[in-house]
């Protein structure tokens, strides 16, 4: 992409480096100062790597104040300064290939200790790189007395207030204890990231979409907000969690002697340690940890930016010191950034299956959280808007785990260069699948077309959705085959996909008698459905996943769904008014009972009175409680939680006679002794995968414990779609 923000090449050293010093200090006082960068990180990496290079080159041009020389970060009007008393550092990051990243750092660590080239490999901590904000938390005699930011590494803002209401999530820890239980040590500062989880951060962002206010741009930026926040009370419903990294201060404390057990050591005194973590051996061990965390990072419940190396050895690492203001002894391997620059071609109009109109971007393809995105969401017409992004424009478009590509804002919104004036973006005031009025929701923020059932658009979502791999998971049903049937008109309903014959599949356009064959197998096949699935894939709105599996286990057949009441919908698990009303709604509409009777006629069946079962995801643990403790060598413990309930088991906290199987990491502790006394069997990391694929049919991968993004509708296609009138308020 051309570079909008960097001076000319060919202008002098000085101007170039005065032009990059200016522009650092912006948008360092953007994201450090006011939590609201206008440019991605990987942009600003680039800018300062810029700067040094040509500080290196002119070492004449180099100034104290350079941002290259500090730590950024200022103490913001309103808190009080903490000085640190051992300073907060940043570290270096290596932003080169893979292997040559880990197998850089590993050498110069040899190179400084002076290692022998044949001297055995030497042994690191290997952690993930949390992307929040970093906190120092000061315990006085087990008791938390202060909460610090790193400001400028120097001198902090006193936090302690806000950083009292980080709560974790209930079940998944991230907890920041007020006082550490055993701990007795005159001073014991324990320093981490304070972090958003991705799922907290999607639930804050929905609920300020919902009522037309600000979103925020990634989830450390709202951690970071939250964190410095000056009411209290605001930073309280901010659903933050903490992890340890580090020490500050120590005073009658008995370090252990290596990070990997100071860690420990830590997380037995209850302070919330990532279980994501190793002891590598050599570059090689260090490059296995990148790979292995970076296949898996999507599936994380929280960011991470990149993995942090360490020296593991306490002694070593004081041997090593620091230099300016990085430790010599650790470095940051970064990932393909999850935000980046690239340009707004077109703003287009994609339609919903609950009719909803969303801005989608058209972009010029970029490289972004691991894939090229050229389409990203703009959410709707209020939040384009306050983005205040035109076609031509540079934007921001971030892309993280599972979630579906976003653009969060306009590149250098205060710098940058502008696209010419356009009028303001408008949303069409037809639908531009099938021509009907498009409506705002009264009160709402969404427009919708009112051509309900007979919009194509909406069809062909609520197909894909009834189609998709955790509804009915149809295979061969993608977006092309159902945009050929629907405007080939073939299909217009949901039970009108049962009677595809290989006759009428083969007339179409494109499709080889194999694929036919291999559609009407699919269709085939998907019949054997279970409760929950089917439930889920009719698209009832506000009835995701999981309340679809409550529904089945508590009324046990759809007939006794269809037919409860709103009261009786109530004392569903999780179930609230708006829910139990939606579904209410959705089977007392004739058409929709009768599509469902279509369906059943067609043939899909399933085992009536096992609702919570579900045959095509295997659930070798159903009914089973495991207690997890320890560190195991690959999986983090939230992975672990999430293959356990993926696979119908529970994960409870404490082991009682309960209990069906502990499984014990690296320093497992009270819980392994307490699974000895009362003999529950014990588990390492094989056992627990051994027991998950204990199902001969398809063992439950992390990508079945992942969410489906998932939007729900008032209805279904109808039997007879000429049928159904048009009704945008039930959208
Ligand atoms: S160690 C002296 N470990 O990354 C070394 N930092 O520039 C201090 N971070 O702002 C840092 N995860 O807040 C360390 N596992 C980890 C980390 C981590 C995230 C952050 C830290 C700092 C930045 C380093």
């Amino acid at each position: 992409m051309a570079d909008p923000l960097l001076p000319p090449d060919d202008a002098p050293p000085a101007a170039r480096a005065q032009a990059l010093r200016s522009l650092l200090s912006h948008h360092a006082q953007r994201y450090y100062v006011q939590d609201a960068p206008e440019i991605p990180d990987a942009e600003y990496d680039r800018l300062f790597q810029a700067l040094q290079a040509i500080e290196a080159a002119h070492p004449e041009l180099l100034t104290a104040d350079s941002p290259t020389q500090r730590v950024m970060g200022q103490v913001l009007a309103g808190f009080s300064p903490v000085r640190h008393a051992v300073p907060m550092l940043s570290i270096r990051t290596e932003t080169d290939t893979e292997a040559s990243g880990a197998e850089a750092f590993d050498a110069r660590i040899r190179r400084e200790l002076e290692l022998a080239p044949d001297a055995p490999p030497v042994e690191y901590s290997a952690e993930l790189k949390f992307d929040g904000l970093a906190i120092n938390l000061r315990y006085e005699r087990g008791v938390l007395v202060q909460a610090a930011t790193r400001g400028d590494g120097e001198t902090g803002e006193d936090v302690t207030q806000n950083i009292r209401t980080v709560r974790g999530r209930a079940g998944a820890g991230g907890a920041i204890p007020l006082q550490l239980p055993g701990c007795n040590a005159e001073v014991l500062e324990v320093r981490g990231e304070v972090y958003l989880r991705r799922d907290d951060f999607e639930q804050m962002n929905e609920r300020q979409r919902e009522r037309g206010e600000k979103t925020f741009v990634n989830p450390r930026n709202a951690a970071a907000g939250a964190v410095r926040q000056l009411d209290p009370v605001i930073a309280a419903q901010r659903p933050l969690s903490f992890f340890a990294y580090g020490l500050g201060e120590v005073r009658g404390w008995a370090q252990p002697t290596s990070h990997s057990a100071t860690l420990d050591a830590l997380a037995a005194m209850g302070v919330p340690v990532c279980a994501d973590r190793t002891v590598a051996l050599g570059a090689a061990g260090l490059l296995q940890f990148h790979q292995q965390v970076g296949a898996r990072r999507d599936a994380l419940p929280f960011d991470i930016d990149g993995v942090v190396y360490k020296l593991n050895a306490v002694a070593l690492q004081q041997r090593l010191g620091f230099v300016s203001r990085e430790p010599r002894w650790a470095v940051a391997h970064k990932y393909p950034a999850q935000e980046q620059a690239t340009r707004l071609n077109a703003i287009e109009i994609q339609v919903g299956r609950t009719g909803k109109l969303t801005p989608v971007a058209k972009l010029a393809p970029v490289f972004v959280g691991g894939t090229t995105v050229s389409n990203a969401t703009l959410h709707n017409l209020f939040e384009l808007r306050r983005k205040g992004v035109r076609v031509g424009d540079t934007v921001i478009v971030r892309r993280a785990g599972d979630v579906i590509p976003e653009v969060v804002g306009r590149f250098g919104a205060t710098t940058g260069p502008r696209a010419p004036y356009v009028p303001n973006f408008r949303m069409p005031g037809a639908c531009p699948a099938c021509g009907s009025a498009v409506l705002r929701e009264t009160g709402g923020i969404a427009h919708c077309c009112s051509g309900g059932l007979f919009c194509p658009a909406q069809r062909k979502q609520a197909i894909l959705h009834f189609a998709s791999r955790r509804a009915m998971d149809v295979e061969g049903l993608g977006d092309k085959r159902v945009d050929q049937l629907v405007d080939a008109g073939i299909v217009r309903t949901l039970p009108e996909l049962y009677t595809l014959g290989l006759a009428k599949l083969s007339a179409l356009d494109r499709m080889g008698d194999k694929s036919a064959a291999k559609l009407v197998a699919g269709l085939d096949q998907s019949k054997q459905a279970t409760l929950p699935r089917f439930l889920y894939a009719l698209g009832i709105r506000h009835v995701g996943e999981a309340t679809a599996r409550d529904l089945a286990k508590n009324f046990g057949s759809l007939d006794r769904i269809i037919g409860a009441t709103v009261e009786q919908l109530l004392q569903v698990n999780d179930v609230g008014p708006v829910v139990a009303q939606s579904i209410h709604t959705f089977f007392a509409q004739a058409h929709n009972r009768e599509v469902v009777e279509q369906l059943r006629a067609a043939g899909i069946r399933w085992p009536e009175g096992e609702g919570a079962a579900d045959s095509k995801v295997p659930q070798p643990l159903l009914g089973m409680t495991l207690v997890l403790t320890g560190t195991m060598p690959n999986l983090g413990r939230d992975e672990a939680k999430a293959l356990v309930e993926a696979a119908g088991g529970k994960v409870a906290g404490s082991v009682s006679k309960k209990t069906q199987f502990v499984v014990a990491g690296e320093a497992a502790g009270s819980k392994l002794d307490k699974a000895r006394e009362l003999g529950v069997p014990v588990l390492d990391e094989a056992g627990l995968r051994a027991l998950l694929a204990s199902n001969p049919q398809r063992s439950a991968g992390p990508a079945s414990a992942r969410l489906a993004p998932v939007e729900a509708t008032a209805r279904v296609l109808p039997a007879d779609p000429d049928a159904a009138r048009p009704d945008p308020a039930a959208d």
